[in-house]
Protein backbone atom coordinates (compact mmCIF):
# COMPACT_ATOMS: atom_id res chain seq x y z
CA UNK A 1 0.00 0.00 0.00
CA UNK A 2 1.45 3.07 -0.82
CA UNK A 3 0.39 6.91 -0.03
CA UNK A 4 1.24 9.76 -3.21
CA UNK A 5 0.25 12.83 -3.58
CA UNK A 6 -0.45 14.02 -7.13
CA UNK A 7 1.11 16.29 -8.61
CA UNK A 8 0.02 16.07 -12.25
CA UNK A 9 -2.97 14.92 -14.20
CA UNK A 10 -3.98 11.53 -13.62
CA UNK A 11 -5.86 9.54 -16.14
CA UNK A 12 -9.77 9.37 -16.64
CA UNK A 13 -9.84 5.64 -14.79
CA UNK A 14 -7.98 6.68 -11.71
CA UNK A 15 -10.59 10.00 -11.72
CA UNK A 16 -13.37 7.40 -11.68
CA UNK A 17 -11.89 5.45 -8.71
CA UNK A 18 -11.68 8.53 -6.71
CA UNK A 19 -15.04 9.17 -7.57
CA UNK A 20 -16.89 6.34 -7.21
CA UNK A 21 -15.44 5.79 -3.26
CA UNK A 22 -16.59 9.76 -2.99
CA UNK A 23 -20.24 8.79 -4.30
CA UNK A 24 -20.05 5.33 -1.82
CA UNK A 25 -18.45 6.83 1.20
CA UNK A 26 -18.86 10.57 1.14
CA UNK A 27 -22.66 10.47 0.84
CA UNK A 28 -23.28 13.98 3.08
CA UNK A 29 -20.90 15.65 1.17
CA UNK A 30 -21.74 18.46 -1.43
CA UNK A 31 -19.47 17.03 -3.90
CA UNK A 32 -20.61 13.80 -3.69
CA UNK A 33 -24.13 14.66 -4.63
CA UNK A 34 -22.52 16.31 -7.97
CA UNK A 35 -23.30 14.47 -11.70
CA UNK A 36 -19.98 11.67 -12.12
CA UNK A 37 -18.92 14.81 -14.61
CA UNK A 38 -18.32 17.26 -11.84
CA UNK A 39 -16.77 15.34 -9.14
CA UNK A 40 -14.07 14.45 -11.92
CA UNK A 41 -14.00 18.11 -12.84
CA UNK A 42 -13.70 19.14 -9.54
CA UNK A 43 -11.03 16.69 -8.96
CA UNK A 44 -9.25 18.01 -11.93
CA UNK A 45 -9.12 21.30 -10.68
CA UNK A 46 -8.05 20.07 -7.18
CA UNK A 47 -4.97 18.55 -8.75
CA UNK A 48 -4.39 21.91 -10.99
CA UNK A 49 -4.82 23.94 -8.15
CA UNK A 50 -1.15 25.03 -5.70
CA UNK A 51 -3.67 25.82 -2.77
CA UNK A 52 -5.41 22.54 -2.67
CA UNK A 53 -3.59 18.60 -2.72
CA UNK A 54 -5.14 15.43 -3.75
CA UNK A 55 -3.81 12.22 -1.80
CA UNK A 56 -4.42 8.66 -3.04
CA UNK A 57 -3.59 5.24 -0.82
CA UNK A 58 -3.15 2.81 -4.17
CA UNK A 59 -3.11 -1.36 -3.38
CA UNK A 60 -2.73 -3.63 -6.50
CA UNK A 61 -2.36 -0.73 -8.59
CA UNK A 62 -5.87 0.63 -7.12
CA UNK A 63 -6.63 3.51 -5.56
CA UNK A 64 -8.10 2.10 -2.72
CA UNK A 65 -8.65 5.74 -0.56
CA UNK A 66 -8.17 9.48 -0.82
CA UNK A 67 -7.84 13.05 0.93
CA UNK A 68 -8.56 16.71 -0.34
CA UNK A 69 -7.07 18.89 1.37
CA UNK A 70 -6.94 22.73 1.18
CA UNK A 71 -3.85 25.07 2.11
CA UNK A 72 -6.69 27.51 4.03
CA UNK A 73 -10.88 26.54 3.99
CA UNK A 74 -11.47 29.67 1.75
CA UNK A 75 -9.08 28.36 -1.59
CA UNK A 76 -11.42 25.14 -1.77
CA UNK A 77 -14.69 27.99 -2.15
CA UNK A 78 -12.42 29.68 -4.59
CA UNK A 79 -12.26 26.67 -6.73
CA UNK A 80 -15.66 26.07 -5.96
CA UNK A 81 -16.71 29.52 -7.31
CA UNK A 82 -15.02 29.26 -10.71
CA UNK A 83 -17.24 27.09 -11.49
CA UNK A 84 -20.52 27.93 -9.00
CA UNK A 85 -23.17 28.03 -12.41
CA UNK A 86 -22.24 24.20 -13.10
CA UNK A 87 -22.50 22.86 -10.02
CA UNK A 88 -25.99 24.83 -8.92
CA UNK A 89 -27.12 23.76 -12.41
CA UNK A 90 -26.27 20.18 -11.61
CA UNK A 91 -28.16 20.03 -8.20
CA UNK A 92 -31.38 21.76 -9.33
CA UNK A 93 -31.62 20.22 -12.40
CA UNK A 94 -31.03 16.63 -10.20
CA UNK A 95 -33.59 18.08 -7.38
CA UNK A 96 -30.90 17.66 -4.88
CA UNK A 97 -33.04 20.38 -2.33
CA UNK A 98 -30.99 19.43 0.75
CA UNK A 99 -27.72 19.64 -0.54
CA UNK A 100 -28.60 22.88 -2.42
CA UNK A 101 -29.51 24.60 0.95
CA UNK A 102 -25.96 22.97 3.09
CA UNK A 103 -24.37 24.72 0.28
CA UNK A 104 -25.90 28.25 -0.01
CA UNK A 105 -25.34 28.32 4.22
CA UNK A 106 -21.94 27.83 3.59
CA UNK A 107 -21.55 30.43 0.79
CA UNK A 108 -23.43 33.19 2.80
CA UNK A 109 -21.87 32.50 5.91
CA UNK A 110 -24.87 31.13 7.94
CA UNK A 111 -23.27 28.13 8.88
CA UNK A 112 -20.89 29.07 11.21
CA UNK A 113 -23.34 31.30 13.60
CA UNK A 114 -22.16 29.45 16.48
CA UNK A 115 -18.99 29.44 16.47
CA UNK A 116 -16.71 32.56 18.26
CA UNK A 117 -14.37 34.62 16.65
CA UNK A 118 -11.57 33.39 18.10
CA UNK A 119 -12.64 29.67 16.96
CA UNK A 120 -13.44 30.95 13.41
CA UNK A 121 -9.90 32.53 13.44
CA UNK A 122 -8.46 29.22 14.30
CA UNK A 123 -10.10 27.41 11.88
CA UNK A 124 -10.01 29.95 9.17
CA UNK A 125 -6.03 29.67 9.85
CA UNK A 126 -5.92 26.25 9.73
CA UNK A 127 -5.10 23.60 7.23
CA UNK A 128 -8.71 21.97 5.92
CA UNK A 129 -9.19 18.37 5.09
CA UNK A 130 -11.78 18.93 3.39
CA UNK A 131 -12.73 14.93 2.01
CA UNK A 132 -11.29 12.05 3.01
CA UNK A 133 -12.29 8.14 2.61
CA UNK A 134 -10.92 4.91 2.31
CA UNK A 135 -12.83 2.04 -0.12
CA UNK A 136 -15.18 0.02 2.44
CA UNK A 137 -13.35 -3.14 1.56
CA UNK A 138 -10.37 -1.63 3.08
CA UNK A 139 -11.30 0.15 6.24
CA UNK A 140 -10.14 -0.53 9.41
CA UNK A 141 -7.14 -1.61 7.99
CA UNK A 142 -5.00 1.74 9.37
CA UNK A 143 -4.93 2.88 5.91
CA UNK A 144 -6.75 6.58 7.03
CA UNK A 145 -4.26 6.66 9.65
CA UNK A 146 -1.33 6.12 7.49
CA UNK A 147 -2.78 8.72 4.67
CA UNK A 148 -3.65 11.05 7.93
CA UNK A 149 0.15 10.95 9.06
CA UNK A 150 1.47 11.69 5.91
CA UNK A 151 -0.86 14.58 4.84
CA UNK A 152 0.28 15.92 8.30
CA UNK A 153 3.84 15.89 7.84
CA UNK A 154 3.26 17.07 4.55
CA UNK A 155 1.47 20.28 5.85
CA UNK A 156 3.77 20.48 9.02
CA UNK A 157 5.68 23.79 7.45
CA UNK A 158 1.99 25.76 6.83
CA UNK A 159 0.03 26.14 9.92
CA UNK A 160 0.00 25.27 13.18
CA UNK A 161 -3.43 23.39 12.96
CA UNK A 162 -5.35 21.25 10.92
CA UNK A 163 -9.08 21.30 11.22
CA UNK A 164 -11.75 19.20 9.66
CA UNK A 165 -15.84 18.78 9.34
CA UNK A 166 -17.82 15.43 10.61
CA UNK A 167 -20.79 14.10 11.24
CA UNK A 168 -20.79 10.43 12.14
CA UNK A 169 -19.57 8.36 15.51
CA UNK A 170 -17.65 5.97 13.70
CA UNK A 171 -15.34 8.75 12.05
CA UNK A 172 -15.33 10.50 15.23
CA UNK A 173 -13.59 7.56 16.82
CA UNK A 174 -11.27 7.51 13.91
CA UNK A 175 -10.03 11.44 14.73
CA UNK A 176 -10.72 11.86 18.00
CA UNK A 177 -8.95 8.45 19.67
CA UNK A 178 -6.83 7.45 16.78
CA UNK A 179 -5.60 10.98 15.73
CA UNK A 180 -6.01 12.97 18.69
CA UNK A 181 -8.05 15.63 17.21
CA UNK A 182 -9.94 17.87 19.52
CA UNK A 183 -13.58 19.37 19.26
CA UNK A 184 -13.77 22.98 18.51
CA UNK A 185 -17.44 23.67 17.74
CA UNK A 186 -20.43 23.03 15.44
CA UNK A 187 -21.76 24.10 12.00
CA UNK A 188 -25.14 24.20 11.06
CA UNK A 189 -25.92 21.43 8.57
CA UNK A 190 -29.20 20.11 7.21
CA UNK A 191 -30.39 16.97 8.59
CA UNK A 192 -27.73 17.36 11.31
CA UNK A 193 -25.50 19.39 12.22
CA UNK A 194 -21.63 18.61 12.29
CA UNK A 195 -18.58 18.76 14.42
CA UNK A 196 -15.55 21.00 13.65
CA UNK A 197 -12.27 19.02 14.63
CA UNK A 198 -8.77 20.29 15.41
CA UNK A 199 -5.40 19.41 15.55
CA UNK A 200 -2.10 21.02 16.59
CA UNK A 201 0.64 19.57 14.13
C1 LIG B 1 -12.98 7.30 8.52
C2 LIG B 1 -12.05 6.53 7.56
C3 LIG B 1 -11.38 7.51 6.58
C4 LIG B 1 -10.96 5.85 8.40
O1 LIG B 1 -10.10 5.11 7.56
P1 LIG B 1 -9.68 3.62 7.96
O2 LIG B 1 -8.61 3.17 7.03
O3 LIG B 1 -10.89 2.81 8.09
O4 LIG B 1 -9.06 3.96 9.39
P2 LIG B 1 -8.07 3.13 10.28
O5 LIG B 1 -8.05 1.70 9.87
O6 LIG B 1 -6.76 3.85 10.33
O7 LIG B 1 -8.77 3.31 11.68
C5 LIG B 1 -9.94 2.59 11.92
C6 LIG B 1 -10.84 3.32 12.86
O8 LIG B 1 -11.51 4.35 12.17
C7 LIG B 1 -12.90 4.28 12.53
N1 LIG B 1 -13.65 3.74 11.36
C8 LIG B 1 -13.58 2.57 10.79
N2 LIG B 1 -14.46 2.39 9.79
C9 LIG B 1 -15.12 3.53 9.72
C10 LIG B 1 -16.18 3.99 8.91
N3 LIG B 1 -16.77 3.25 7.98
N4 LIG B 1 -16.60 5.23 9.10
C11 LIG B 1 -16.04 6.00 10.02
N5 LIG B 1 -15.06 5.61 10.84
C12 LIG B 1 -14.60 4.38 10.70
C13 LIG B 1 -13.03 3.37 13.69
O9 LIG B 1 -12.75 4.03 14.88
C14 LIG B 1 -11.93 2.41 13.37
O10 LIG B 1 -11.49 1.74 14.47
P3 LIG B 1 -11.95 0.21 14.60
O11 LIG B 1 -11.49 -0.46 13.33
O12 LIG B 1 -11.25 -0.22 15.83
O13 LIG B 1 -13.45 0.27 14.69
C15 LIG B 1 -12.77 5.43 6.77
O14 LIG B 1 -13.27 4.48 7.64
C16 LIG B 1 -13.87 5.93 5.85
O15 LIG B 1 -13.62 6.16 4.68
N6 LIG B 1 -15.10 6.08 6.36
C17 LIG B 1 -16.22 6.53 5.56
C18 LIG B 1 -16.10 7.96 5.12
C19 LIG B 1 -15.92 8.91 6.30
O16 LIG B 1 -16.56 8.76 7.33
N7 LIG B 1 -15.04 9.91 6.11
C20 LIG B 1 -14.74 10.88 7.16
C21 LIG B 1 -15.62 12.05 7.16
S1 LIG B 1 -15.17 13.18 5.84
Amino acid sequence: MQITKIKKKINKKKLFEITSIIQSENKSSIISSLSKRNIVLFLEKTIESKKLELFVATYKKRIVGYAIVALRNKYLKQVFNQYILNFLFDLIFRLKIVTLLNASMSYMKLDNIFLGKFEKEKISNSINLNMIAIHKKHQSKGIGEKLMKFIIKDFRKDSNYISCEIENLRSKKFYQKKLGFKQVGIILRIPKLMQILIKKI
